[in-house]
C-alpha cells in the first residue's frame, strides 16, 4: 500500500485534554470533534478524551453525532447549530443534546412527544447562529410551553477570543447580562483562546476543539498552556533522481535546479490535502533536515530537492510535524497558505489513512 500516512498521537491528545481539565477546574471540559476531530478521526479521539476527563464532546452536524453514537460512544453530544427541523426525531433516537435558538425547532423537537434537555444559543456578537439577546425571553417562554422541553444550558460563542480582548469582555458582560435572572444548569461560553486568556469565561463547561489537538490559536495562549500536536504527516520517498543543473521537475516547469541535485519523489499530492499553494514555500524533512520541494505539487506525488544528501528510496519523509529535532508545524503551513492552522488539520482528507499511536 501507498506509505503515505497521517500519524495521530493519542498520548498527545490525552495530554492537551489533561492540561485544560487542569486548567478548567472545576469547570468541566467539553471537547470539540466535528469535522471528523479536525481531521484526526472522531471515535478515537472521542475515546481518548472521555478517557482523559472530558465530560462532554461537540459536533456541528446530526450526521457527526449519529456517526459517533454508531461507534459506540455514549458521552453527552452537544449538537452547535439547529439541524432541519425536518430531523428533530433523529436527534431524540440518537441520543443527542440540540442547541436551539430558533421557535421552529424548538416546535419540531417538541412535536416528536420526547424529552429534551436543550442547550440555548445566545449570539452575542458572532452572528452566525443563535437567539438575539432580545429575542431570549420569547424562545424561553416557547420552550417553557412545552412540559416535554427543559434548558440545561444557556450558551455563546466568541469570535475573536484570540484577537480582540475588549470585544470579548464586552460579549461576556453581554451575555452575563443578557441570562441574568434566568435559573439553568449550566452555562458555556468559552472556545480554546476563550477558555485559555479569559478565566471568567469559563463557567460551567469550555467547548475546546483547536487546544485539544495540541494547535494554538495565538501565542499568547502558548505562554499559558504547554500542548503537544497530535498529527504527524508521513510519507517515504518512492523514487531517486539525479538531475542535472537547469532541470526543471514537474508540471508547469516552474524552477531551475541551480546546481546537479538528488530529487526525491513522494507519494503525497493536493488530493491528499497537500496543497498546491506549497509549490513555492513547501519543505519536507528527511532524516531530520527540511528541504524544499523541486516544483508543483502534483495530485499525486510531490518532489524534493535533496541536493547531495544521502537518500535513498523508503526513506521517511515528514511533510507535518516534528522528525529528528525539526519541526514543520500547522502554523507554518498555515502562514504560507494565509489561512489557520484549523483549515490545515480538517484538509488532510480521506484518502490519507490514519494510524493510532500512543
Ligand atoms: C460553537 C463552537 N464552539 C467551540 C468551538 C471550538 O473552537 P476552538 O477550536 O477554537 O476551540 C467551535 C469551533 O469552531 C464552535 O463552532
Amino acid at each position: 500500500m501507498r506509505p503515505t500516512y497521517a500519524e495521530i498521537d493519542l498520548g498527545a491528545i490525552r495530554h492537551n485534554v489533561a492540561v485544560f481539565k487542569d486548567l478548567l477546574a472545576p469547570s468541566e471540559l467539553c471537547v470539540v470533534v466535528k469535522a471528523d476531530a479536525y481531521g484526526h478521526g472522531d471515535a478515537p479521539v472521542a475515546e481518548a478524551a472521555m478517557d482523559s476527563g472530558a465530560s462532554s464532546l461537540a459536533v456541528a452536524l446530526l450526521e457527526e453525532g449519529i456517526r459517533l453514537r454508531e461507534a459506540e460512544i455514549e458521552t453527552p453530544i452537544i449538537v452547535l447549530s439547529e439541524p432541519d427541523p425536518r430531523d428533530a426525531i433523529e436527534v431524540a433516537k440518537w441520543g443527542l443534546t440540540p442547541t436551539v435558538y430558533t421557535p421552529g425547532f424548538v416546535d419540531a423537537l417538541a412535536e416528536t412527544g420526547v424529552g429534551f434537555d436543550l442547550h440555548v444559543k445566545v449570539d452575542t456578537g458572532m452572528h452566525r447562529v443563535g437567539v438575539a439577546p432580545s429575542g431570549l425571553g420569547e424562545l424561553m417562554s416557547t420552550i417553557g410551553d412545552n412540559p416535554n422541553l427543559r434548558v440545561a444550558a444557556l450558551w455563546t460563542h466568541f469570535p475573536v477570543a484570540d484577537e480582540d480582548a475588549d470585544f470579548t469582555r464586552r460579549q461576556i458582560q453581554l451575555f452575563e447580562d443578557t441570562i441574568d435572572g434566568y435559573d439553568v444548569p449550566m452555562v458555556h461560553l468559552a472556545n480554546t483562546a476563550g477558555a485559555v486568556l479569559f478565566p471568567e469565561a469559563r463557567r460551567s463547561l469550555a467547548r475546546v476543539g483547536l487546544g485539544t489537538y495540541g494547535l494554538h490559536p495565538n501565542d499568547e495562549t502558548r505562554s499559558v498552556i504547554e500542548l503537544r500536536p497530535a498529527m504527524r504527516i508521513v510519507s517515504h520517498v518512492s523514487h531517486i533522481q539525479r538531475l542535472g543543473a537547469g532541470s526543471r521537475p514537474s508540471y508547469g516547469r516552474i524552477r531551475a535546479l541551480s546546481h546537479d541535485s538528488t530529487v526525491a519523489t513522494v507519494p503525497i499530492g493536493y488530493a491528499d490535502g497537500y496543497p498546491r499553494r506549497l509549490s513555492q514555500e513547501g519543505t519536507a524533512l528527511i532524516g531530520g533536515e527540511p528541504y524544499p520541494l523541486a516544483g508543483t505539487v502534483t495530485m499525486d506525488q510531490i518532489v524534493v530537492d535533496v541536493g547531495d544528501a544521502d537518500v535513498g528510496v523508503g526513506d521517511e519523509v515528514v511533510l507535518l510535524g516534528r522528525q529528528g529535532d525539526s519541526e514543520i508545524s500547522a502554523d507554518d503551513w498555515a502562514r504560507a497558505l494565509g489561512t489557520i492552522s484549523y483549515e490545515i488539520v480538517c484538509g488532510i482528507g480521506p484518502r490519507v489513512p490514519r494510524r493510532y499511536v500512543e
